[in-house]
């Protein structure tokens, strides 16, 4: 297992504490990278989904021309993005944004979804899980991640990662009826956690 895996899989919550229902429930759900033959599946995943689960998104990806240059940068390797499948369905996705020609090299914003379908049978931890571990193993130091002030599954699973509130962002975002809602942030210092658990010697013990 890699350091950047190890780490994650420590930072998040013992799996012994998880209910094995629920794992099983999960287990049919393959998590694997974005590919460009995902595109149609994925199009149909976005436009099934409730539009107001959309709103931490910076763009409207039901929109076919948005999902095309999501695929088009993940591909360049402009964006680490995954996606999770039961068999040719798509459930759910997930992706860290990173720009490192901005001020922000060290910077990732974590953004994960699932349809309502696949939700509380541990698939979005999963998800969640796999994005981190990417996010260490590119090298970055802090990761954020912004959802509506309602989502609480996704802040109780970033919590449960190590994520804590930094900041509230008040009447942010529109929904398609012109209605505004509050945007939280939850940040990581990813650098912090690693330090402390390579002092405590939990990188190298799960790592084996
Ligand atoms: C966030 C999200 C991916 C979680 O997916 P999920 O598969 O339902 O989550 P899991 O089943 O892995 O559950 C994770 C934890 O969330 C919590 N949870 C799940 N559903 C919940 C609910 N309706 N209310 C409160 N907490 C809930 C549970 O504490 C669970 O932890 P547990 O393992 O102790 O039971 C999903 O809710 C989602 O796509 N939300 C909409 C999009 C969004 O806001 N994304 C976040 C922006 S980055």
């Amino acid at each position: 297992m890699t350091k950047a895996k190890s780490a994650a899989k420590a930072a998040a919550k013992p799996a012994a504490k998880r209910a094995p229902a629920k794992k099983a429930a999960s287990d049919g759900v393959e998590i694997r990278p974005l590919a460009a033959s995902d595109e149609k599946a994925l199009l149909s995943f976005a436009r099934s989904l409730p539009p107001h689960d959309l709103l931490f998104l910076p763009r409207d990806i039901s929109e076919p021309k948005v999902l095309k240059a999501w695929i088009r940068e993940s591909e360049g390797g402009g964006m680490m993005s995954l996606v999770a499948a039961e068999g040719d369905t798509i459930v759910g996705c997930g992706a860290i944004a990173h720009d490192p020609l901005s001020w922000s090299p060290h910077v990732g914003e974590l953004r994960v979804l699932l349809g309502p379908a696949a939700r509380g049978k541990g698939v979005g931890r999963r998800l969640t899980q796999r994005l981190f571990a990417l996010a260490l193993e590119a090298g970055l130091q802090r990761i954020v991640a912004q959802m509506t002030v309602d989502q609480t599954a996704a802040i109780s699973v970033f919590e449960g990662l190590g994520f804590r509130a930094e900041a509230m962002l008040r009447g942010h975002v529109k929904d398609r009826a012109g209605k505004r809602h509050d945007i939280v942030i939850l940040g990581h210092e990813v650098a912090d956690v690693l330090a402390r658990l390579e002092a405590f010697g939990v990188v190298e013990a799960t790592s084996r």
